[in-house]
Order: C-alpha cells, then structure tokens, then sequence
C-alpha cells in the first residue's frame, strides 16, 4: 500500500521527535510534504492538516472513517475500559447519548455563578504588588470547577484529596517525557514498585478510585433527583434500552471528564491572560467591551461578547492545547488528497498545523483576535475541539468557563506581564502548553 510520503529516519528516531518536539516536527514535515504526509511512529500515522481533506474525514466518521477500535486503549490505565474515550463504535455512541444531556446549554448557565465564585474566592490570595504563576491559579480554578460541576462539591476532605491526587497525576504526566512514552509503548507500563514512576501512577490511580467509588457509593445511597451535577445527572440517565450506566461505567466517566476538563481549560485560560497582558491594546479593548457590561452579571450577555469571543477563538487558534484529533481509521478504500488509502491506515488531523495555514490565517504566528471578527472560519479551518463524532464534549463548557473566568479576573485586578520573553508552546503530556513559566504581577485591586 503506498502512503503519503514522510520522513525515511528510523521509526524510534521519529518516535523520539515525535515526543519531545511535536509541532516542529509537523511544521518540517508539511514544508517539506505538504498537506498530507506519512509518520512512522509505532505504526504508520498519516497526519492531514487540509481542511477539505479534514471534512472529508470528520463527516464521513461513520461510513468511511472510524474510530479505531484499540487505539485508544492506551488511555485505559487511567480512564478504564468504558470512557467515552477508551470505547469506540455503538458503544461509543451510546455512552455520548448518555453524556450529552449534562452538556446541554442551560446546564452550563446553572454552573455559570458557581465558576464567577470559584473564580473570586481563588484570585484573593493574589496579593498586590506581588507576582503569581498563572498556570498554578488557573489550575486551581479549573480543578475546582470541574469538581464542582462533576460532583457538585468541593468542600469536605474527600474532595480536597481527590483535587490534590489528581492535580499529582496530570502533573506527573505532563512534565515528564518518559510518562508519554509509556502511553505509546503498554509494555514499558508495568509496577516496578511505589519509587518508580509507574508504581507511583499505580497508586494515586487506585486512591483516586477509592474516593470516587465512595462518593458513587454515597450519592446512590441518598439520591437527589434535584441536582444538576453531571454525577447526579448520569445515574439519572438511562439509555434506548432503559438500562442505566454501572457504577464501573460511572467512575471511567467521572475519571475521563475530571482529567479532560481541567489541564486542556487550565492552559488555554493561562495563554489567554498572558495574550491579554503582552499586547496592552488587546487588554484596552477588552476591558473597554467588559466596562459596558456594569455590575450585571449576565452569562448570555458575556457569552457573547464579540471582542472576548475572538481572543479566545485565536488564543485557541495560535497554540490549540490539543494539538491533534483522535485517531481515524479508514474502513472502506478512500481517495484522500490524491492518495488511495487502504482500509486499516491511521490518520490523525493536525489542528495545530490547519490553525497555522497562512493561506486561511495570513501571518498565522501573530496573535490576531481582529481575524475573528473579519470573517468566519468552516469548522474544518478552525477545530480547536475537533469534531465529527468524537468531538470535544466539553467545548461549550470550556468557552463558557474561559469567558467567566477572564471577565471576573479583569473585572477585579489590575495586572502587569512579568514575563518579557517570549513563550512558545510545548509537549505537556498528551496535549500542548507553554514552554515556561508565566508570571503576572497584581498593580491593583478593583
Ligand atoms: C479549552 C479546553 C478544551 C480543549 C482545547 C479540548 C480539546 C479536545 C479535542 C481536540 C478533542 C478530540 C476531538 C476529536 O478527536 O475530534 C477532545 C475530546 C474530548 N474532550 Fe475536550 N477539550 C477541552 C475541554 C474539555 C472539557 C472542559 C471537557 C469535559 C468537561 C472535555 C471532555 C472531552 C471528552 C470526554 C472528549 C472525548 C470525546 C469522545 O471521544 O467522544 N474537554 N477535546
């Protein structure tokens, strides 16, 4: 079978490129190759960044394309064997059936307070005259909001052990190489003791069970038909059948959206605050749009701010935190950007190399909110969240919770950039962040 051509270095020689350094990896390979190209990574994976090729892919996710069925397995260490993301197929469907409803607009504006709350309760300990490392107050933020639209709370022991050994093992995941590694390669996942960096896993990954299969325990027990957390909504839910999702099923979920919605929200909020910052007259204007909202605190009107709506589409265009769609696979032969591919090949859309087309985003490097209100981008230019069937749950929930979070965080510090140089982004895990420190310095209190 002739794929699309790609780089001919050793498949562990691209394997070690592909992470440590991902972008410049894709960025060398579109200049060289264009459109489509080939990686030979542990298998071959045929990245795409064209966005007729990309719709191609994305509507006929069903028919043509599908998400391979063990691919994602990879994700089962933490999330088990019936996430939404581990499975695939009919059963995939069924569980975003079950999903979806807790995502629905009017349950993101019963969160809508509870994130303003959560936003002013955290930024207090932001002292003026002092610097604060963004990352770790929007990590703060974005942890407790999920917990909170999750689980409904967030005071009380179990919560606060849950936040702590979760934030320890996205953080163990993110900032060390070798833990990606072991995603790409099951054999290397194997408990060599509590020292090492997979027993550890091991063991926070069972104490975060144990919390979780406690707090299933204990609301089941005293069931609130009344709450609109997304717990209390799917042991509600129940699918074509009647049936309603096991309490296996119900942990894989909770564990899938708690570490979807907090590092991937938690980092596009830090890009945003350090875009806001670099550029005084992307701050002016935003604050000159949020002045006219007054003391009201509307979630619809701030929903649709247009300024705010455009610096956080193009802060999630310049440096999207998922660099890349899940996997496709092609299931009946397929004519591709001028190649035939044979059932069984394995794409992936490259989102970060499809925001940084200059042919769709002209001086694709500067940051640019202004193109968003220019003109409108096919959702196959611009797919921070990906799409088709496997499309981002939480995407409503992420721009809703970026919009609450930098209108209550502008509307109450004055704040200066402390960090001059310039940030790029970076490999954290699985997804993508900035290569250092961003620190902001409080000037004042409103
Ligand atoms: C700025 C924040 C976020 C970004 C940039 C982001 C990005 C993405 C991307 C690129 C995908 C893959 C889509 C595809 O393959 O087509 C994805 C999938 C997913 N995301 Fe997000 N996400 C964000 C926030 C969230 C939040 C807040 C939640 C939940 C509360 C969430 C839950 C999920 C889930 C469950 C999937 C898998 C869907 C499936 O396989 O059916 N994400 N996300």
């Amino acid at each position: 079978m002739k794929l699309p051509n790609g780089p001919q270095s050793p498949a562990i020689a691209q394997m070690l490129q592909w992470v440590a350094i991902p972008m410049s990896l894709m960025t060398a390979c579109a200049k060289r190759y264009g459109d489509i190209f080939t990686l030979n990574l542990t298998i071959p994976i045929v990245i795409v960044s064209n966005p007729q090729a990309l719709q191609q892919i994305l509507t006929g996710d069903t028919k043509e394309f599908s998400a391979p069925s063990d691919w994602n397995k990879q994700f089962e260490s933490l999330l088990g064997k019936n996430s939404v993301i581990t499975i695939a197929g009919e059963a995939h469907k069924r569980q975003r059936q079950l999903l979806t409803p807790a995502f629905h607009g009017e349950m993101m504006q019963s969160h809508a307070k509870t994130i303003r709350n959560i936003t002013e309760e955290i930024i207090q300990s932001c002292q003026e005259n002092k610097t604060f490392c963004v990352r770790s107050v929007m990590q703060q933020i974005t942890l407790r909001v999920i917990m909170q639209a999750v689980f409904g709370l967030y005071a009380g022991d179990r919560a606060q052990e849950l936040e702590r050994v979760l934030s320890a093992i996205m953080d163990a995941g993110a900032n060390s190489p070798l833990r990606t590694l072991f995603l790409y390669y099951p054999a290397l996942q194997r408990d060599l003791g509590k020292l090492t960096p997979w027993g550890t896993f091991l063991r926070r990954r069972e104490y975060a069970n144990q919390l979780i299969y406690a707090e299933i325990r204990e609301r089941r027990q005293n069931f609130d038909a009344s709450r609109t957390d997304i717990l209390s909504l799917l042991m509600a839910a129940r699918d074509e059948n009647g049936e309603a999702m096991t309490d296996e099923e119900l942990r894989d979920e909770l564990m899938t959206l708690l570490t979807a919605g907090h590092e991937t929200t938690a980092t596009a909020l830090t890009w945003a605050l350090y875009w806001i910052h670099k550029f005084p007259s992307v701050r002016y204007k935003l604050l000159e749009e949020l002045q006219n909202l007054g003391d009201e605190f509307d979630i619809n009107t701030i929903h649709k701010l247009p300024y705010l709506n455009a610096v956080c589409n193009e802060t999630l265009r310049i440096y999207p935190v998922g660099m890349l769609t899940f996997p496709r696979e092609v299931k009946e032969a397929v004519n591709l950007c001028g190649y035939d591919l044979e059932p069984g090949t394995i794409l992936m859309g490259s989102i970060y190399l499809t925001h940084q087309r200059p042919d769709i985003y002209p001086e694709p490097q500067i940051f640019k909110p202004e193109r968003f209100l220019e003109r409108q981008f096919s959702p196959y230019e611009f797919l921070p969240f990906g799409g088709g069937v496997r499309r981002c749950i939480g995407n409503v929930f992420a721009l809703f919770e970026m919009k609450i979070v930098l209108t209550t965080i502008l509307s109450k510090l004055d704040l200066e950039l402390v960090t001059k140089q310039d940030v790029k982004p970076q490999r954290r895990g699985l997804v993508t962040g900035p290569n250092q420190q961003i620190n902001l310095m409080v000037k004042g209190k409103r």
